[in-house]
């Protein structure tokens, strides 16, 4: 007999249909005449219930066995559930233990459990309710994430992890290399770069933009998938030192070209993942933020507001609101500052664009006002930035020029500036969270628990 879903069990099959499921027990009613078995497999929030009764084979025996977080295959008929909350409950005709599972030492109680704590066994916490509900949405989201770009003829690239380029100038990457380190502090010498396995400094990549501005100038649309790194030591509930960016590179797009883009995108993972994980998204509705789905209706229903920064820093100095950081045109916006104009101020998602050149890197196109750029963030409430992206420099000496402003060495860029060069064209992109984005659909208020293992200062267990 082949294995049947649990989510299949509980939303398609019918009453008198035989199935075999195979889980974990999330908890057991055992009594001498018949036993009740609540069994996940992870493929839905329900349980489905099993009926055991006395007279199915080598019942003393396995339900002495069968504890909370054991593992079990059964095999039986469906009924028509007579109990609250479920459709259909499993009748056993077999009841076999696959694997114990020690009652006294087992971490996950019945009652539950604080995040901070589940973090601590994190090759558990799968099986609960709540982190069980972020891995399917996530995985929602990411099928979302793919779908909209092919349904859009986007092409998949797969970037380098590894690499001697700091896209983002800001200096914070991940050194890769092989030369011995405890060696080189015994040798007091300098190091020679020659050695290494790539014979010059490397990293792990912080983004796979100016990889992608290769192929989008020569595919046409296309768009990277995967994870990145960042060494910054902000130990808060939006930064990981290891996520997953989305980043669509677009030939021939300018800056609202792009806006337009994220918004559409945005809206339309939001979309799916309201109507492919209703059952997940009322559960976080109700345990994890009671505004929720009024949040996401609000995202899906309306339109982002456009705001130039210098307009948004007069609102905020105008605000009469008391924040950490000052607010002052030609520094960064904080998140405080970034979440009062979408949480409080416009009260939806807002899309600042054109910041000072000053705080933006080399790569985005400088305005004929010479003192801003053709850059732009997607702000939503509650998480704050979920994208940065920008129109990209297209003109080659206005690069050059940039590059040295920024402290970026062309000559180590050559092959970036080669695309000014031989057919150069506008083109512009963005990046998006994907952690921030399921913080976003989810409710979850600490980015640690909308990923598998999550990488911070201090922390890479697991
Ligand atoms: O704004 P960022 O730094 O933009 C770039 O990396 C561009 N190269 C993207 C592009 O134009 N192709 O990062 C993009 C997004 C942020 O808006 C945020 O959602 C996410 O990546 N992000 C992080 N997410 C989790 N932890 C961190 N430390 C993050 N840093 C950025
Ligand atoms: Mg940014």
């Amino acid at each position: 007999m082949n294995i049947t879903r649990v989510a299949r069990v509980l939303r398609d099959c019918q009453p008198e249909e035989e199935v075999e499921v195979r889980g974990w027990v999330r908890t057991i009613r055992a009594k001498p005449a018949f036993s009740f078995i609540e069994l996940n497999d992870g493929s839905s929030l329900k349980n489905l219930q099993i009926v055991v009764d006395a007279a199915v084979d080598g019942y003393e025996e396995s339900i002495k066995q069968i504890g909370t977080g054991a593992s079990v295959a059964a095999t039986g008929t469906l009924k028509e559930s007579p109990g609250k909350g479920q459709r259909i409950e499993m009748h056993a005709a077999t009841l076999r233990v696959i694997g114990t599972a020690d009652a006294e030492t087992y971490p996950l109680q019945k009652k539950r459990h604080s995040f901070e704590f589940l973090r601590e066994i994190a090759h558990l916490r799968p099986r609960t309710n709540t982190i069980g509900a972020v891995a399917r949405v996530r995985n929602a989201v990411t099928a979302s994430i793919h779908n909209f770009f092919q349904s859009r003829d986007f092409v998949y690239v797969h970037t380098p992890i590894v690499t001697a380029s700091d896209c983002e100038g800001a200096g914070e990457m991940f050194q890769v290399t092989t030369l011995d380190l405890t060696r080189l502090a015994q040798m007091k010498t300098e190091i020679d770069y020659s050695q290494d396995f790539f014979g010059k400094p490397s990293y792990l990549t912080v983004s796979g933009q100016l990889e992608a501005e290769i192929y989008a100038t020569s595919m046409g649309d296309c768009y990277t998938f995967g994870p990145t790194f960042r060494a910054e030591n902000s130990n808060t509930s939006r930064h990981l030192a290891e996520f997953w960016m989305i980043e669509p590179e677009m030939p021939f797009y300018e800056l609202d070209d792009n806006m337009r883009l994220a918004e559409e995108f945005i809206r339309s993972v939001v979309t799916d993942v309201l109507a492919n994980c209703s059952e997940d998204m009322e559960f976080f509705n109700l345990r994890i933020d009671k505004t929720l789905l009024e949040t996401l209706k609000n995202i899906t229903d309306n339109e982002f507001i456009r705001l130039p920064y210098t307009e948004a820093v007069e609102i905020l100095e105008k605000s009469g609101k008391k924040f950490d950081y000052a607010v002052e045109w030609g520094r960064d916006l904080q998140s405080e500052h970034e979440r009062f104009l979408t949480e409080e101020h416009f009260k939806q998602p807002v899309i600042l664009f054109d910041y000072p050149r000053t705080i933006k890197p080399f790569y985005m196109r400088v305005n004929d006002d010479g003192k801003t750029v053709r850059a732009m963030d997607v702000l939503v409430p509650r998480v704050g930035e979920i994208i940065g992206g920008s129109q990209r420099e297209e003109r080659y000496d206005v690069l050059v020029d940039r590059m040295k402003e920024c402290d970026v060495e062309p000559d180590d860029y050559w092959w970036y500036l080669d695309l000014r060069r031989y057919g150069s064209v506008p083109h512009s992109g963005f990046g998006l969270g994907l952690e921030r984005l399921v913080q976003l659909v989810t409710g979850m208020q600490n980015i640690r628990d909308v990923i598998p293992f999550p990488r911070t200062p201090k922390n890479a267990e697991f």
